[in-house]
């Protein structure tokens, strides 16, 4: 490849690039409904997926959509490999890249460590989530998702409501969703706020009770239980009690309103179970179609990256 392109973050992206990713999403999700889901626009190049984190949503979607495009994906886990007899998470990614990768999708659990990597590879990088920090391709399907919702995004008013602090969904979000002339709010009580609140130009409220009424988008951010050594929070009822998204409170939406979560959801402390088989509150409810979504986002993404974000 001529170029490096990497996506660490969503301001790697310009607002018209933004734009054009997701207009080539949209032929994107159209391949997506066809009988063959494949077009041959990566033919011949070579995907390697490293997670040394948890994940099924975005390992599995940024394999198929590097599949979909006709790429060689090699998938690589932490558990089973060298990492174990001690290599390093650097000599990893060298030793991929001397089997000819040309593009590395990378998540890790510390923040900054997949710009480091970036930093020093020559292959492509695409931040897969990287601990607190950023996770800049579930921002763009979420954009997606929302504007597939409501037939724009200008003046939208979402409230993102949960574990601020611990969560790189919601650093990503907001920046994305700023940038994109939305109104954001968040919500969450002051020990799962971020510190340095002033830096990301939001509005602030403790319970969800503040904004249900007025959201367009209410997006439910998970518990980042294994970020919360601390116990940030005194107990899930008290979470429950200001925070969740129960029947109550979803009556309370706006008609057109709908409810969004990164997954994977944790039933009856972000969302109550029950919302789920209520018939009123169903068709709000766009968790599997971020996932969809998320597939025809990251082929376009993809795509822009080989492409030397030219198209
Ligand atoms: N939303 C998200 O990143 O989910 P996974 O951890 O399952 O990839």
């Amino acid at each position: 490849m001529e170029c490096k392109k990497d996506i660490i973050d969503v301001d790697d992206l310009k607002i018209k690039e933004v734009e054009q990713i997701l207009k080539n999403a949209d032929s994107f999700r159209e391949v997506l409904e066809r009988d063959i889901k494949k077009v041959p626009a990566l033919r011949a190049k070579t995907v390697i997926n490293m997670f040394y984190e948890p994940s099924t949503r975005t390992k599995i979607s940024f394999e198929l959509a590097a599949k979909r495009l006709g790429a060689d994906v090699i998938n690589f886990s932490a558990s089973g490999s060298s990492l174990l007899k001690g290599e390093s998470d650097q000599d990893t990614l060298d030793t991929i890249k001397a089997m000819k990768a040309d593009l590395a999708v990378i998540r890790h659990k510390n923040s900054g460590y997949v710009n480091y990597l970036a930093q020093n590879t020559d292959i492509p990088v695409i931040n897969a989530g990287d601990g607190r920090h950023a996770h800049p391709t579930q921002a763009l399907l979420d954009l997606y998702t929302i504007k597939k919702s409501f037939d724009r995004i200008k003046g939208l008013k979402v409230a993102i409501v949960g574990d601020i602090k611990n969560s790189r969904v919601a650093r990503s979000d907001i920046k994305l969703f700023n940038r994109m002339g939305m109104d954001v709010t968040i919500i969450a009580p002051s020990m799962l706020m971020p510190e340095n609140m002033e830096m990301y130009q939001v509005h602030t409220a403790h319970k969800i009770d503040d904004v249900i009424k007025k959201a367009d988008v209410v997006y439910m951010l998970r518990m980042q239980f294994e970020r919360q050594s601390k116990g940030y929070y005194p107990s899930i009822r008290e979470y429950c009690r200001f925070l969740s998204l129960d029947l109550t409170r979803a009556k309370k939406m706006k008609e057109e309103a709908i409810i969004m979560h990164p997954g994977p959801v944790n039933r009856n402390i972000e969302i109550q179970d029950c919302l789920f088989s209520e018939k009123i509150i169903q068709g709000k409810i766009k968790i599997n179609e971020q996932v969809t979504n998320g597939v025809a986002v990251r082929m376009a993404l993809l795509y822009f990256v080989f492409n030397c974000g030219e198209k």
